[in-house]
């Protein structure tokens, strides 16, 4: 695909971060605190995207009537930027992520963004902050574009007018302990998604209802929420910011199965990514159907040997326990498995590009 990163008009920053200084952020980075020198912001008026613009990374100025803060149209995405061996820096199937976007788009009634700017944003941003994406192990880039409603009306009703930006925060473990097994909690009173809702769009809003659950999930000693189905409370959907897989092992070569997609989980680019990485490794790939309690009796009887999520930010983390209201299991006495961990190194392998890239993921930027 063409560049289009070079019809971004750029004010660069009079104040980055010296070397030095951006060294010590990059020494020990916590997702999702620290920001990168600059943004990209486009805005949509009279039913146009303009004024692409890299500009250096600040604060916005928004009438207290926006619509966003009053309605909830924002939506999100989030993809990574990866240092390759050369030196050179890659974006990791950014072409879903915006395929993604205009989906959330299209629910939450915005307009759609075309994806010569969603990546041309990505790849202004990039070059720019080149010196921002790290080179470490399971370090990367994380890019976050976003549009959110303008219009300074109380009606309800779509705006008309909205801004996109795209912001990037370096990345290592997104989970404070590192790479260790994280607990759920199989959430029974809360729902994040019904038939019908915005469960697949990566809305702004889904977050925020998912977050008292969160708050149960460490009241019962546990990092994350498993969500399940509205109606049965029972079939297993997806985590907060992740998706799930389960491994089967019958003997045979491992079996790594996934819930289908089913209109109230989020379609996740890594659980895609997985699927096709599984087949790679020889494993056999499934989306099914996966009540809770089979799962449980599942893992007693050793049937499943291993749980482990995926996502952007979560890369690939086992799961070593689920609790729920009156049970609790152990998975893989609570340590990483084999089958996840083959998957994270053929898949960092991949985004690091010290694996060949068969697919064509990579977006050199
Ligand atoms: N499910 C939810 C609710 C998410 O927020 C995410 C993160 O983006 C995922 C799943 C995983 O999606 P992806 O692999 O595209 O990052
Ligand atoms: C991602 O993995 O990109 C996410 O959006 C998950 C989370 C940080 C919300």
């Amino acid at each position: 695909m063409a560049s289009t990163s070079s019809t971004f008009r750029i004010t660069p920053s009079t104040a980055p971060l010296s070397a030095e200084q951006r060294q010590q952020q990059l020494q020990s980075i916590q997702f999702g605190r620290v920001f990168t020198d600059h943004m990209a912001v486009v805005s949509y008026r009279n039913g146009t995207w303009q004024d692409p613009e890299v500009k250096p990374y600040g604060p916005l100025s928004l009438s207290p009537a926006s619509s966003v803060l009053h309605y909830g149209q924002a939506i999100f995405e989030g993809f990574k930027a990866y240092r390759q061996p050369d030196g050179s820096i890659s974006l990791f199937r950014p072409d879903s992520n915006s395929e993604r976007f205009n989906r959330s788009a299209a629910r939450l009634a915005m307009p759609s963004i075309p994806q010569e700017l969603f990546i041309g944003a990505a790849e202004a941003l990039v070059a720019i902050d080149q010196a921002w994406v790290p080179s470490g192990s399971g370090e990367s880039l994380y890019l976050r574009p976003f549009m959110i409603a303008t219009d300074a009306f109380l009606g309800v009703r779509p705006s008309e007018e909205y801004l996109f930006l795209l912001i990037a925060s370096p990345a290592g473990e997104y989970f404070p302990q590192g790479l260790k097994p994280v607990s759920v909690w199989a959430s029974k009173e809360y729902v994040r998604a019904a038939p019908g809702g915005t469960g697949e769009a990566k809305c702004a809003g889904n977050y925020a209802a998912s977050l008292l659950a969160q708050a149960e999930a460490k009241e019962h000693g546990c990092d994350q929420v498993i969500w399940l189905d509205a109606i049965e409370r029972e079939v297993i959907e997806e985590m907060g910011g992740m998706n799930l897989f389960f491994v089967y092992r019958d003997g045979g070569a491992p079996v790594v199965v996934t819930p289908a997609l089913t209109g109230t989980l989020l379609p996740g680019i890594t659980r895609s990514t997985l699927l096709n990485v599984a087949g790679d490794l020889g494993y056999q790939a499934e989306e099914r159907r996966l009540p809770l309690t089979q799962v449980l009796n599942d893992i007693a009887s050793g049937a499943i040997s291993e749980v482990f999520a995926c996502g952007t930010a979560a890369v690939i983390t086992p799961v070593g326990e689920i609790k729920g209201r009156g049970f609790a299991q152990t998975i893989n006495n609570n340590e990483n498995g084999p089958v996840a961990m083959a998957l994270r190194t053929a898949l960092l392998g991949i985004q690091r590009g010290t694996a060949p890239d068969t697919h064509g993921w990579l977006h050199p930027v």
